[in-house]
């Protein structure tokens, strides 16, 4: 089996590659990856040069398209790179008659969700108009890096924990080595056009996830609600004075969530442990 992986060098990518038995092209837009498996190889390119992802193609039988911009001081970025990179992917893997395109995409589709959201949105309609697909839309992956670390340490600082509304939007943490294994297990099944979304084994509520972190290490904290409304507008203003991220997570964050997996993820051997065992791996590494 012949792959190409955009966003290898990317938190959900590096654990995917690992996953992956055949022969591995990972299409590297900035650095290369030092430390890597020895079925890996470059190939420099990036998802708005067509010219690159032609010859990036090339004798490749399945794509894991995992590249996009997940953090951006400029909204359009999210759009060319999101929306027209993946149109660009699609154009040159329908090209070189790819047996199957895996595509990553998000369980946050929403149109009011902010530049990402609807840039992921969008990406999503150019893959339905194209031919051998498959959409993954991970829900809130945690792992060695990223949101849920920065939530701790906010934790384990402060006894005071603010949480945006009514601490009820929906989060399902699930650990990146499931959602990489289940990536890899989509790419050896034949089954085509399908959508798989993957939570983990528990939908929680926002305040509940904070609650059971407190909990995990064994800290009093209060939380505290801030109304939605006066958030948002700060973030409007924030965002017309330079600072667009405010805003952008905050409509990423309010979003709706695509909860329910159209199809049975565990077609892909998805079986994600629960929280409390991701929360001990990822705290003892
Ligand atoms: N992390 C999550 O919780 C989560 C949840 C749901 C869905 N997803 C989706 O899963 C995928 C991977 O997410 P992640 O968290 O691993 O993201 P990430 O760590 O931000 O990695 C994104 C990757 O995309 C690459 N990239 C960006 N612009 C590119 C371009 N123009 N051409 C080629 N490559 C480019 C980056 O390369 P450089 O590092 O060299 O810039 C990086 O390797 C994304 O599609 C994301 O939407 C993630």
């Amino acid at each position: 089996m012949r792959y190409l992986v955009t966003g290898a060098n990317g938190f959900i990518g590096r654990e995917v590659i690992k996953h992956l038995r055949g022969e591995v092209r990972c299409l590297t837009h900035k650095e290369f990856l030092t430390d890597h498996p020895k079925n890996i190889v470059h190939f420099k390119g990036n998802l708005s040069d067509r010219q690159s992802l032609d010859q990036a193609v090339e004798g490749v039988d399945v794509i894991i398209h995992l590249a996009a911009i997940t953090r951006s001081k400029n909204k359009q970025d999210y759009f060319l790179i999101n929306t027209l990179g993946t149109k660009n992917l699609l154009e040159s893997a329908e090209k070189a008659h790819v047996k199957r395109f895996i595509h990553i995409s998000t369980w946050a589709l929403d149109p009011r969700g902010g530049a990402y959201s609807v840039s992921k949105l969008k990406a999503e309609e150019e893959v339905r108009k194209h031919k051998n697909w498959v959409i993954i839309r991970p829900a809130d992956v945690y792992g060695d890096q990223g949101w849920l670390k920065t939530l701790v340490k906010f934790i384990e600082k402060s006894p005071l924990v603010p949480i945006i509304g009514d601490g009820k939007q929906l989060v399902s943490p699930v650990f990146v080595e499931d959602v990489a294994k289940a990536i890899s297990a989509s790419s050896l099944k034949k089954t085509l056009y399908k959508n798989y979304t993957l939570c983990g084994p528990e939908l929680l509520k926002f305040d509940e996830m904070t609650k059971k972190i407190s909990q995990f290490l064994k800290l009093k904290r209060r939380i505290i609600y801030v109304p939605k409304r006066p958030v948002i507008l700060f973030a409007k203003l924030m965002s017309l004075a330079g600072f667009p991220n405010i805003e952008e997570m905050v409509r990423r964050q309010l979003s709706f969530k695509y909860y329910k997996s159209e199809n049975n993820p565990k077609e892909l051997s998805f079986n994600p442990i629960n929280f409390e065992k991701g929360l001990t791996r990822v705290l003892s590494s």
